[in-house]
């Protein structure tokens, strides 16, 4: 048994004691999360692919905002936005640079979070769902956030799909690919209706709504 499993054990949900661990992300990966590349990636083709045609209300749940380059994009759009990051260093910074704005930042885990029943009208988690570290705790994070969004809430996203540059980005990181064919059956195994996945060039993107 490794130090991390035997930690891991230690922890119900497993994933705040293998983030301390095994660090979600490598430093190039920090990088390159925080460059502007991505962030005009995300301005540019990302983000609009993502939300193109959903209303995501005005109570908006964003899910592993890392450094905050979509966060940015979303709290110009939505009045209310709460973000959920589970590594304490990019959610205090976060919390400090976002301070007085329409953006609530929790340092949290998403596969077990502390929101209430229905608190969002809408949730979005944008390439985040691969840096967890079990299709089981993926499964978890989609059924917290069909329980935390109101009847008819929407949970829109994307994630990468594997390719040689992709692993490279990831070497010594957290990456549980999500395979985007059996993705639908996933979201509505956690109660989801309306489910749309659409692949495109290296990525996938997501619709699913909470039943009425
Ligand atoms: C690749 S970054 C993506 C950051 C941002 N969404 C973007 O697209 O630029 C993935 C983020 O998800 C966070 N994360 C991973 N597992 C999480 C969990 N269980 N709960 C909350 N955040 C999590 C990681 O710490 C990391 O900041």
């Amino acid at each position: 048994m490794s130090a991390c499993d035997r930690f891991c054990d230690a922890d119900p949900s497993g994933i705040r004691l293998r983030a301390a661990i095994i660090p979600p992300m490598n430093a190039y990966h920090r990088r390159y999360c925080r460059s502007a590349k991505w962030a005009r990636q995300l301005e540019e083709t990302v983000l609009p692919w993502v939300i193109r045609d959903y209303d995501l209300g005005a109570d908006v749940l964003e899910i592993g905002p890392g450094p905050g380059l979509a966060t940015d994009l979303l709290r110009a759009r939505y009045p209310r936005l709460t973000c959920i990051e589970i590594d304490e260093k990019l959610a205090t910074s976060l919390k400090e640079r976002l301070g007085g704005t329409n953006v609530e930042v929790h340092q949290g885990d998403a596969t077990a979070m502390l929101f209430p029943d229905g608190s969002f009208s809408g949730a979005i988690a944008m390439t985040m769902l691969h840096h967890v570290p079990s299709a089981e705790l993926q499964d978890r994070l989609l059924a917290e956030t069909f329980r935390v969004l109101r009847p008819g809430g929407v949970f829109a996203g994307s994630d990468s799909t594997v390719n040689l540059k992709f692993r490279l980005v990831h070497l010594f990181d957290t990456m549980v690919v999500v395979d985007p064919g059996p993705f639908a059956r996933r979201l509505e195994a956690a109660g989801f209706v309306d489910v749309a996945v659409r692949e495109g060039k290296g990525a996938f993107r997501f619709r699913a709504k909470k039943p009425a």
